[in-house]
């Protein structure tokens, strides 16, 4: 089983679709800071954050993790300016947890996710690995930091670890699928494909006094398909002995103005440009010399090429020009359909609670959420009682339409199940698919998934965090009951979740 940390990421999505297309057994592990639910299809995901040192050994060892690779991180050179404190909070502070997780758990392989940051300016072009680290913003400090603690971790622990240096990462899925969606996006191919799709007026070029052929900044772009085969290829080398750095990159730099001509000649859009200001600690020209990559991996990019590289990624703009935010669902009704959904949806309930001869809670403040993943018409609604929110969220899941998930639940530290009045009838199971352990009356027991586990009124359930991965209720028809939820963390991700913003004034509508 190998853990993918970031595996909800623009990069880390990518390798775990390689890692299925290859049948390789892994599970995603990441905050959804930045990542997307919606690019995993068929891979488990663990919503945890780096910082959960116990979260992390728990599912590390539960799925009997033999191999981690660590794409979670912050990324952006201008945040990490703004906030260098944060940056290494989370890059630095976050991968120390990891290496406490892993040591606990006694997993010992690493394939870590570094960066040409680490160089700085460079004084020779193609860069070598063994070039002096001087990176010239915080965040590239943090990847060094990283990379200075994992050596010293392989001397002092038995650590095994190759660190991948990419330079600059893009393109999407061959298959237009999955494809880059940061936010804020700051890399140059998207920001110039969002002009072509007349998101942007123009794209804004940050110097052209540079010492390159035509002044501006020449980068080595290397396709994402290509980058996740490369940690394929490293997984495969720790297990033959092999360690240390490596660029990921092509040899090959091309300039901001040939990048935009580029996207011009494959999109057909004139895409407008104006010259700003250099930013600083931008160098002229990162090239990777790409030798020891491609002799001791045997890593040969095959989608890099610029022109393949732009088609690939300008089919996945296209399809998404709101990235994977396009692919939910709750965007296809009109206000009016929703409206009246949720309206049926409160009958059915208040019908239901009334067969049974039960009572709502007092004074209730309902919305309506879907709770995770997928078409929320399709998959069931929950209601949620905001009431108590943020200390307790109460749920009062009322499925109508089948299966529910709840898919962001394990990224809490205790998960309790209570059934303060009528009958739950719940269904769970692990990441991977498998059975789960949760305490019942102070006992241990291991559910399978296709056994329901029912609570009576009064009953409580403990779910062990990590492990599950998704509980729903049972039948596809009516079902009633409460959960509580006992939250260490406010920001909740079904607060956040920006669906929710999207059903305006449905609070005083609902119940
Ligand atoms: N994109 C590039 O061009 C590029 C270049 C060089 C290196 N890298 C490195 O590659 C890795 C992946 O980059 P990306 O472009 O896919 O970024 P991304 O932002 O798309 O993915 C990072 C993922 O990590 C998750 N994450 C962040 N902090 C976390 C935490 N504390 N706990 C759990 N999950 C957390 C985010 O939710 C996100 O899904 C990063 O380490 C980055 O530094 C990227």
């Amino acid at each position: 089983m190998i853990l993918v940390t970031g595996g909800a990421g623009y990069i880390g999505s990518h390798m775990c679709r390689l890692l299925r297309e290859r049948g390789l057994p892994h599970i995603a592990y990441d905050n959804l800071s930045k990542g997307h639910v919606e690019s995993l299809p068929g891979t488990p995901l663990v919503c945890g954050d780096l910082h959960d040192t116990d979260l992390l050994t728990d599912v590390l060892l539960a799925h009997q993790v033999r191999a981690v690779v660590h794409f979670a991180a912050s990324i952006e050179v201008g945040e990490s300016v703004a906030d260098p404190l944060a940056y290494a909070q989370n890059n630095i502070g976050g991968t120390i947890s990891l290496l406490q997780a892993m040591r606990r758990a006694e997993v010992r392989d690493l394939v870590f996710s570094s960066t040409a940051a680490v160089y700085g300016n460079p004084d020779t072009t193609p860069i070598p690995e063994d070039h002096p680290k001087r990176p010239s913003s915080p965040y590239g400090f943090t990847k060094h930091a990283v990379e200075t603690l994992i050596e010293s971790s392989e001397a002092a622990y038995g650590l095994r670890a190759i660190r991948l240096r990419y330079f600059n990462a893009s393109g999407a899925s061959p298959e237009g699928d999955l494809g880059e969606a940061h936010n804020p996006e700051t890399h140059l191919i998207p920001i110039v494909l969002q002009a072509a799709l007349g998101q942007r007026e123009s794209v804004a070029i940050f110097g052209s006094d540079y010492p390159t052929p035509d002044g501006t900044c020449v980068r080595d772009y290397v396709h994402v398909a290509d980058l996740a085969e490369a940690h394929l290829l490293a997984l495969d080398a720790l297990t033959r002995g092999v360690t240390g750095a490596f660029n990921l990159g092509t040899g090959t730099g091309y300039s901001v103005r040939e990048v935009i001509e580029t996207c011009r000649q494959v999109t057909g859009h004139p895409i407008p440009c104006r010259e700003a200001a250099r930013r600083p600690g931008d160098p002229a020209t990162l090239v990777a010399s790409d030798t020891r990559a491609r002799e001791i991996l045997g890593w040969i990019p095959t989608r890099s090429d610029l022109e393949q590289l732009v088609a690939d990624a300008w089919r996945w703009h296209q399809a998404h020009p709101m990235g994977y935010v396009a692919q939910e669902p709750v965007e296809a009704p009109g206000p009016a359909m929703r409206r009246s959904e949720i309206n049926a949806l409160k009958r059915s309930a208040a019908a239901c609670f009334e067969a049974h001869g039960w009572t709502l809670p007092p004074d209730p403040k309902w919305d309506v959420t879907d709770f995770g993943l997928g078409d929320w018409r399709r998959e069931g609604l929950v209601l949620v009682n905001l009431a108590e929110e943020p200390e307790y969220c109460e749920k009062l899941m009322y499925a109508q339409r089948g299966m529910v998930t709840p898919a962001h639940h394990h990224r809490r530290k205790k998960e309790d199940i209570v059934c303060r009045w009528g009958r739950l009838a719940i269904r769970c199971h692990a990441a991977g698919g498998g059975a789960v352990a949760l305490r019942r009356n102070g006992s241990q027991t291991v559910v399978e998934p296709d056994q329901p586990f029912v609570l009576e009124a009064g009953e409580r359930v403990t779910l062990v965090p990590g492990v599950v991965h998704a509980f729903w209720p049972e039948s596809d028809e009516c079902i009633i009951g409460e959960v509580s939820t006992q939250n260490d963390d406010v920001n909740d991700n079904v607060f956040e979740d920006p669906r929710i913003g999207r059903f305006p004034g449905i609070l005083e509508d609902v119940v």
